[in-house]
């Protein structure tokens, strides 16, 4: 028997949920929640776990296979184990991984690991404690601590993620990709978006990774590779090596038309671009207690709203939402 599915206009087909479990956060990234942010979402208004669990049950059964838990950081959501033991088992759902900051990662990782989370993708900005507290808050021996306990408790892959950014920590790739070969993670570079308060970047100051990747390869050879996951970066083989280096350039070269996924925000809403508004809410549904079919149908309408684009290399205008709310 054939499996239903979930289509947008444009033909795409939806098969990657981002599941944000908390929009709050440890960290105070500045491209990402701005120092002294107030406007967290109610505890009243986050979905339960049995609400998470019917819709990503729902999804489920519309073919989506892949499930990212995000936050904020998600690991900020109490008792997050349970739900990933909980999502884990659900038909259907062949990859469940986790993006974190990694700050809690060394108590965390076994018991997330052994609840079902395979792979991971990890924020590191930089290898500089100053530069990575400027550019976090956080602690960086801290989260390199979180890292290896991931690797320990096998998660794998791990991805470990690089907002680039000009005069900041652009001089810095070549010692996070030595880093990231030593032990076996695969690098990806990251564009900064305009999100919220904080989008900073504009045409002229976003650091253009096509002009990293030039100033990479007079030391490397990058062979292109496919790499699991269906995910927005290019990647590439460094020759000679096993390391994988990812691109991620939702600026300079920006991958809608193979878009593959929406999110869910914890206060229930449905999120189908990460960089326009349209959204779908689902939490007052799911408290009127609508059937598992029912809610099916309000995820194939909701398809209907996800745009075609965004418009971030257009327009630099931040969008209304700041990344927190979705974890990218
Ligand atoms: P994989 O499944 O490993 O490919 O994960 P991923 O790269 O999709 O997830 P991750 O949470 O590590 O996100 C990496 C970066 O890609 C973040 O900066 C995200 O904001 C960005 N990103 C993920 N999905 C999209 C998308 O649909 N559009 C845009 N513009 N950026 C995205
Ligand atoms: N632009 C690009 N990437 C961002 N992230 C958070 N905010 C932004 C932004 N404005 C990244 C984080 C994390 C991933 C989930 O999203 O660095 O690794
Ligand atoms: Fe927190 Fe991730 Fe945002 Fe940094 S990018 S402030 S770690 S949610």
């Amino acid at each position: 028997m054939s499996r239903a599915s979930l289509t947008d206009s444009f033909g795409r087909r939806i098969d990657y949920l981002r599941l944000s479990v908390t929009d709050r956060c440890d960290l105070r990234c500045s491209y990402c929640l701005p120092k002294g942010f107030k406007g967290f979402t109610e505890p009243t208004h986050w979905l339960t776990f049995d609400e998470i669990e019917r819709v990503v049950a729902a999804f489920t059964a519309l073919g989506v296979h892949r499930v990212r838990l995000t936050g904020g950081e998600p690991l900020m959501r109490r008792n997050l184990t349970e739900l990933v033991e909980r999502l884990s088992v659900l038909p259907g759902l062949d990859d469940l991984s986790l993006s974190s900051n990694a700050t809690q990662l060394e108590s965390l990782a076994t018991p997330l690991a052994r609840a079902g989370v395979r792979r991971l993708n990890v924020s590191l900005d930089s290898l500089r404690e100053d530069v990575f507290r400027q550019i976090t808050g956080g602690d960086l021996q801290q989260v390199l601590r979180g890292i290896a306990a991931a690797r320990k408790a096998g998660m794998n892959p791990i991805r470990v993620n690089t907002v680039v950014m000009r005069d900041v920590n652009d001089t810095e790739i070549e010692n996070i990709l030595d880093y990231c070969s030593a032990h076996g993670f695969t690098l990806r570079l990251i564009e900064t978006m305009p999100m919220g308060a904080t989008g900073q970047v504009n045409a002229t100051t976003f650091s253009n990774l096509e002009l990293i990747k030039q100033r990479l390869e007079q030391r490397f050879t990058l062979i292109p590779d496919i790499l699991f996951g269906g995910g927005p970066a290019r990647y590439y083989r460094v020759a000679g090596t096993d390391t994988r280096l990812g691109f991620i350039t939702p600026i300079s070269q920006h991958f809608c038309a193979t878009c593959n996924r929406v999110r869910l925000s914890v206060d229930g809403t449905l999120h189908l671009c990460l960089g326009l508004d349209q959204r779908y809410p689902l939490r007052d549904l799911l408290h009127s207690g609508i059937s598992a079919l029912e809610l099916q149908t309000h995820l194939c309408l909701a398809m209907a709203l996800k745009p075609e684009r965004h418009t971030f290399n257009e327009q630099f205008e931040p969008t209304t939402r700041f990344m927190s709310m979705t974890g990218g």
